[in-house]
């Protein structure tokens, strides 16, 4: 099966609080591992930046239900399209941003974003953009 892969940003809603965004991370960390999807999810205050892969019969839902997340607004997708492969493979949701250290587990991106722990595989276009999106927070 076709794996594809979508990266959007959005601004996250004026009142969000730390504790909702733990609850964004781990929730999604829980069905994304049942639904075989894999990504990031970056975070700097302001805006978040995701990366998802994943079959698209699981993708288009689940972006669908992002969308409507009154949690966030403003989603501008990035890219979206079919891949050769997983990226992040492994990573249920890779997070890193804000409150890092308490969300960290293991495949993840670790305490805040540091590029060194991103997975190989990555494209470099995604890792320019995940840096330029780091120094903007
Ligand atoms: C920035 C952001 C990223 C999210 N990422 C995911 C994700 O990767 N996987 C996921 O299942 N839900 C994610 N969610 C949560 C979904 O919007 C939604 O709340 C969740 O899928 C549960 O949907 P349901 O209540 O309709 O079942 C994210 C929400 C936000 C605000």
């Amino acid at each position: 099966m076709r794996i594809h892969r979508l990266t959007y940003v959005s601004t996250a809603a004026a009142n969000l609080q730390s504790t909702d965004v733990d609850d964004i991370v781990q929730g999604s960390q829980r069905r994304n591992g049942e639904a075989a999807i894999t990504g990031i999810l970056l975070f700097n205050g302001t805006n978040f930046l995701q990366t998802l892969e994943g079959e698209d019969a699981q993708l288009k839902p689940l972006l669908g239900r992002i969308q409507a997340d009154v949690r966030h607004s403003g989603l501008i997708l990035l890219g979206d399209g079919p891949c050769d492969g997983r990226a992040f493979w492994g990573w249920s949701l890779g997070y890193a941003g804000l409150n890092a250290s308490r969300t960290r587990r293991a495949g993840t991106a670790g305490n805040g974003f540091d590029p060194s722990k991103l997975p190989q595989a990555l494209p470099p276009e995604l890792l320019s953009l995940y840096t330029s999106f780091d120094s903007l927070g």
